[in-house]
Parts: C-alpha cells; structure tokens; sequence
C-alpha cells in the first residue's frame, strides 16, 4: 500500500469562494474545473471540496438534504464525474466533505420524522425528546447550540397522534440541522452506503464534519454553563462508527482516505486515527498556536508524540473557512483560544505588512514538518482577513444565530482574486459575488503575484517544488537543535542528506546555520535570518 496521504499536501477548494463558471457571483464545480491548471500549478497533491451536495444552504452547504446528489447551485452529477476525471488525468487526487452529524431539515428523514410523530420509527433516526414541564412546553434540558441559542427546537405533533408531552428535536447547530441518532444502526448503514456511493463514483477520500460529536450522552443531563456532553472515552461507541467505515474504505482499491475534524485534545484526536478507524486529523492546536515559538513549539512535539502512538502520521494547517485568516491572526501573534466560531479580529489592530510576513515565515515551517499539509484557497495569495464587511452583506448562520453578537465566518470567505483587474477580480463575469469582494482585492489576483518572485504565490510553487524533490522535507523524523527561546530550529535528516528548518519569532535577526539557502521567506543575503522571517537551509550531515 502507497498511502499517499501520510505526506500528501491537499489544497481546501471553498467552492462558493474559489471560481465561478456561470455567472452568478457563486463560485461553482466547473469553476473548480476551470481552475485546475491554476491548481496543478502549485503542486498540490489533492484537492479538499467543500460541501457542494442538495442543500438549503442554512450553513452553506453544512446542511444537507440530499447526499447523493449536487446542489444545481454547483451544477450536477456530470460536472462532479467530470471535476474527478480531469483532476484524476492531472495526478491529482479527490477528496469531499462528509457530514454525517446533522442532515438539514429538509432532508427527507427529518419530513418524515416530523410527520410521523413521536414514538415512531422515523423520529428514531433524530434525537427526539419529551420536553418538560406539565405539557412538554420546555426544553428537554439547558444545552446551548455552538452557533448561539438554544439547541432544541420543539415540534407540532401531527393530527391523531397519540397523546402525550410536547416533542423536541436536538441540534448541535442551527435549528435546520437536526442532528442524527448515531445509535439506530439505521443511521450508520446509511452512511456507510453514502459512502460506497462516492468511493464508487472515483472519489479518494473524505473530510469527515464534527467528527468527535456524533455520539451525545443519551440521558442529556442538565450541565454548568449549557455545554452539550459528548462521551470522549477512546473505547467509546463512536470509534465503532469509524471502524465500520474503515471497512468500507479498505474494501475499495487505491488507498481510499479520510480526515477527521475534532478540536478535542491530540489524545482524543488520536484515538481516531488508530490503525482500524480513520487515516488523519486536522491539527487544530497546530491552527491556534499563533505566531510564538513557544506554542507553535509544544503543538509539534505534543501531536506527534501522540500520532506517533498509534502509528498515524500528523497534519499541519494554519487555515481554513472557520477560521479568521492567519495573515490578520499574525499580525497580532496571539494564540486562538475558543472554538471554530471565534470572533474577528479589530480591523483597526491589523497590520498588513507584520501579518504577511510572519504567514510567509509560517508557510515554510507547514511543508517541512513530516506529515501531511492543508493548505486553504487563498492562502497561497496571502489573503488577510475581511473584518470590515458591512453587516448587510454578512452570510454566516453565526451572525443572526447568536443575536448578531459574533460576526461569524465570512471574514474568511471571501472570493478568490484570479486577476488584477475586471469585475470581480476574475473571480465571476458578475460584478456581484456571493460577498462582496474589498476594492482593492486585486493586489492579490493570481495575475498579479505570478512570475513575481517576491510573491506569497511564488513562495509556496517554489516550496511546493522543492518539498517534491528533497525527501527530507515533510517526510523526516523532526531533531530539534539548540536555539534562543523564540527561535526554532529544528533539523529534518533523510539519505545522506540534512537540512534545517528555522523560524525566528524574536524582534532581531538571527545568526544562519553553516550551509546552503534552500529558500527563505525573507531577505537573507545578509546572511542572518530576520525577525518575522524563516529559512530552509541544506547543512552537512
Ligand atoms: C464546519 C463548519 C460547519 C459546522 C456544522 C464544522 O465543523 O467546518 O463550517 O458550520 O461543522 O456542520
Ligand atoms: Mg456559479
């Protein structure tokens, strides 16, 4: 077995955000399609699709209605057999987003569940509850929705129902993500054939939604503060789910994958990537390190100790459409504390020069620490943030669930800038896009950035290239070598061959390792590394 993806780098294709084919300011399948020229010319390895399957769009996309077929908002069955072909003749491998812990309301299980009344099987595959009180007029217990709000919904009971206590569904998210009941082998067969469905239609592997949480607490205790009890013991049932699946995967040939998104601790994490469940895990303590030696340093040792535990390789990510931007979060060097729904940094606090600097630096510590790499649409361009939309344009579920107190995900959604000028920064032929794109967003247009060897785009291609032919970046065992408090040094040793790795987080240049300069993401002809800065550098053995 090659397993391909314990080094493989995936680039994370938004697909309202990346390209838009048709004109309508949404970016689309044939948009992706489109720009898979532009995608081969990074390097990347496989592509990481958002959900683009039937659905109300409450969460974009995290709603879904129909799970075998594509939202017309993205184009249909053919477009996607088509976006697979031509990756798959490109040598780049396919992977989609599952969301196995909600369907949307508007799924045909829910209708049904909903028409059928209480007691009945159908209502068996959500998680259906008596309210309290006399009538059943109040919520089931205290637990609070992630997005803001209570995270039960309560519902009528059709006409000749038998008699009984008001009925609640429970959803983890909004009201229009019910959430499924993980236990009914119903459910799990179900997905299981969802499964089959993709991996039979050429599809690699999967993003795996909300992972950790597809098992509740069926007793659904009251708790301090409303948090939802998810049981996290590592022989718990949800790690039954991921082995049924991981049958799944292993009776198809060529190395058929998936990665799983928990924000638990790297031992939980862990726990999900044992040989018999699922193949990797977003590094999420890695995400919210912040740009701090200290922090990005304990993230490294501590999940690849774990991983190393269990035998799985770790990933490394700074980005993605949860998250605000690292070129903003950098700019301010603090960590990400809280979840993915974290609120945006001050547009005000923001300094654009600090930010892609230390994203640039940050760039080249992703490709060589040995495992796999997520890489998110834009980042390549060093897109900050967008923290200044107005609130009319704002899309995010996030912003009306929580009382419009957290301006939610948009900030880092926003269109790709293909070239420097044009409506819509070639985005769209539509000078309208789903949300609206800053003035003077051409700055950043692929156009502008390609050939121009100072450029964030031409950092990563040349990253990308050297990391494809330097078996010892992203594949080698990491040694960390002596070094100032906030400095990392660290050395990368494979065949006859070392290079070291450093990164310095201090106000002051830095002395340089004797050797060669592979590449640095600053100036080093002084031949120190600046702060804010790092380096490759190819040393004797
Ligand atoms: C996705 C979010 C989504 C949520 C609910 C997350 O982990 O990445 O974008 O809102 O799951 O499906
Ligand atoms: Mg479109």
């Amino acid at each position: 077995m090659t397993q391909w993806w314990r080094d493989a780098v995936f680039y994370q294709v938004y697909v309202r955000s990346f390209r838009d084919s048709d004109g309508d300011g949404v970016g689309d399948l044939r948009g992706i399609i489109d720009g898979l020229d532009y995608v081969q010319s990074l390097g990347v390895d496989a592509l990481w699709i958002s959900p683009c399957f039937t659905s109300p769009q409450v969460d974009h996309g995290y709603d879904v209605a129909d799970y075998r077929d594509i939202d017309p908002l993205f184009g249909s069955l053919a477009d996607m057999d088509d976006l697979v072909a031509q990756a798959h003749r490109r040598g780049i491998r396919i992977t989609l987003d599952f969301v196995p812990n909600h369907t949307s309301d508007r799924h045909r299980w829910f209708q049904q569940a909903v028409a059928a009344g209480r007691g009945s099987a159908e209502r068996e595959r959500y998680l259906f509850r008596d309210g309290r009180g006399e009538r059943g007029e109040l919520p089931p217990n205290n637990w609070m929705s992630v997005f803001g709000g209570h995270s039960w919904t309560r519902v009528p009971e059709p006409e000749g129902a038998p008699d009984g206590p008001a009925q609640w569904y429970y959803h983890l998210f909004a009201a229009e993500q019910p959430d499924l009941n993980w236990r009914n082998p119903e459910v799990v067969a179900e997905f299981e054939d969802v499964i089959r469905f993709w991996l039979d239609r050429g599809v690699d592997g999967f993003r795996i939604d909300v992972s950790d949480a597809l098992m509740k607490d069926p007793d659904f205790p009251d708790t301090d503060g409303g948090w939802p009890v998810i049981p996290k013991h590592p022989d718990g049932e949800v790690h039954e789910v991921y082995r049924r699946f991981r049958k799944v995967f292993d009776s198809y040939l060529g190395d058929r994958m998936a990665v799983i998104e928990t924000g638990a601790d790297d031992e939980t994490v862990a726990g999900f990537i044992r040989p018999d469940e699922m193949h990797l895990a977003f590094n999420f303590r890695f995400v919210k390190a912040g740009f701090d030696a200290g922090h990005l340093r304990e993230a490294i040792d501590s999940s690849l100790a774990a991983n190393a535990r269990v035998g799985a390789p770790t990933t490394w990510v700074t980005d993605n459409h949860d998250t605000p931007r690292s070129v903003g979060r950098y700019s301010q060097g603090t960590q990400l504390l809280g979840s993915y729904v974290p609120a945006t940094t001050a547009a005000a606090d923001f300094d654009e020069a600090r930010g892609l600097q230390r994203a640039r630096a940050m760039a080249l510590l992703l490709l060589a620490l040995p495992g796999a790499v997520y890489i998110y649409n834009g980042q390549e361009l060093g897109l900050p943030n967008v923290d200044d939309l107005p609130e009319s344009a704002l899309q995010d579920p996030v912003w009306e669930k929580s009382g419009r107190t957290n301006r939610g995900r948009d900030n880092c959604r926003i269109p790709m800038p293909w070239t420097a000028a044009g409506p819509s920064f070639g985005f769209s032929t539509a000078a309208q896009t789903w949300l609206p794109m800053p003035a003077d967003w051409g700055r950043f247009a692929v156009s502008a950035q390609e050939g121009e060897p100072s450029s964030m785009l031409e950092l990563y291609r040349s990253a990308l290239r050297m990391r494809r032919l330097l078996p010892a970046l992203g594949r080698a065992n990491v040694e960390w070598v002596d070094s100032p408090e906030a400095v990392l040094r660290l050395r990368l040793n494979s065949d006859g061959e070392a290079v070291e790795v450093l990164l310095n987080t201090s106000p002051a240049p830095v002395p340089l390792p004797a050797g060669r300069v592979l590449l640095a993401s600053a100036d080093v002809s002084a031949g120190s590394l600046p702060s804010d800065a790092s380096a490759w550098v190819q040393v004797a053995q």
